[in-house]
């Protein structure tokens, strides 16, 4: 089985999980369409497979950890449906359909993402209330995912993201790598982290996962710039061309696309190192989706 085979078959669970994860909230219907719109469009689903894996590597129950896994989606979603409105990359198309304000209107998107971010604490907690995994543990772990979600993380790499959109001049290697590392970096580091926290597994353990995960998300987001200039409408499902377009700061912009997939794969070869100690199917499974992360076309 080729790594993204494996991604899918991974993805299935956190999919039946998503599309009952919503029910019996109270959501105004208006709202929950358009919160599940964005939520069941697809998408790989890397981040909560990110967060078993690492919870089945080191030993832990990944079945009681899918709510927490299954929040990360839903922290991920929103991101991307406020990263497609106007007032940021103003893009049309996501997950292979029109994105959530061309299909709702923007009051909808801005409040769906909001709906999902809350509903994002729900389900962390879960693991614990629901599930019973320790609540030290799981206390543990919404403390890492708020801080990479927020204004530190994701929510502040998306305001350097903005500062440096259509700014004169080139904004320094290290800069962009900042950026990369909170707006995408972040996410996929607490994924891994968290993962390894909800396991249980030493401090030692968690550290790696840590490590893994930096060095994966950093490449992802390279991979991810890289693919909005070689990359195929239909395959990625998203508008290809939308960073040249908006002026965006990307490593293809900086280094050219050769240097960017090299520094991509450097990235990938370092977490693949993290990953030396461990051994079985999940070690397998982690190490090819590293090399997939920078092999994808998708
Ligand atoms: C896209 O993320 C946005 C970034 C953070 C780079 P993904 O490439 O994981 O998007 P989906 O979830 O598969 O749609
Ligand atoms: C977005 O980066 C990262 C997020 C936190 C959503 P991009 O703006 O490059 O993501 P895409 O290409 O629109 O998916
Ligand atoms: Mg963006
Ligand atoms: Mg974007
Ligand atoms: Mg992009």
């Amino acid at each position: 089985m080729t790594a993204k085979q494996m991604l899918a078959q991974r993805a299935e669970a956190v999919e039946s999980y998503l599309a009952k994860c919503l029910d019996g909230r109270g959501i105004p219907e208006r709202l929950l369409d358009s919160m599940r719109y964005s939520l069941l469009a697809g998408g790989k689903r890397l981040r909560p497979v990110l967060v078993l894996s690492w919870c089945s590597l080191l030993g832990g129950d990944a079945n009681a950890a899918m709510p927490f896994a299954a929040s990360l989606e839903c922290i991920h979603t929103y991101s991307l449906i406020h990263d497609d409105l106007p007032a940021m990359d103003d893009d049309d198309l996501r997950r292979g359909r029109p994105s959530n304000h061309k299909q709702f209107d923007e009051a909808t998107a801005i409040l769906a993402g909001d709906g999902l971010l809350s509903e994002a604490f729900v389900l962390m907690t879960e693991a614990a209330v629901q599930n019973g995994l320790p609540a030290e543990r799981v206390l543990k772990a919404v403390n890492v995912l708020g801080r990479a979600a927020g204004s530190g993380g994701m929510v502040g790499g998306q305001t350097v993201d903005m500062e440096f959109t259509g700014r004169e001049g080139q904004v320094p290697l290290e800069e962009l790598q900042k950026m990369h590392a909170m707006k995408t970096g972040a996410l996929i580091t607490a994924a891994c982290e968290c993962g390894a926290i909800l396991s249980g597994a030493p401090e030692e353990d968690v550290r790696n996962a840590r490590k893994f995960g930096r060095a994966v998300g950093v490449a992802f987001q390279i991979v991810d710039d890289v693919l909005d200039v070689v990359g195929d409408e239909a395959t990625l499902g998203k508008p290809v061309g939308s960073d040249a377009e908006q002026g965006k700061s990307t490593y293809p912009a900086l280094v050219g696309l050769e240097k960017s997939r090299q520094l991509a794969r450097d990235h990938v070869d370092g977490a693949v190192g993290y990953l030396a100690r461990y051994n079985g199917p999940e070690n397998e499974f982690l190490t090819l989706l590293a090399r997939y992360i920078v092999d994808r076309v998708y």
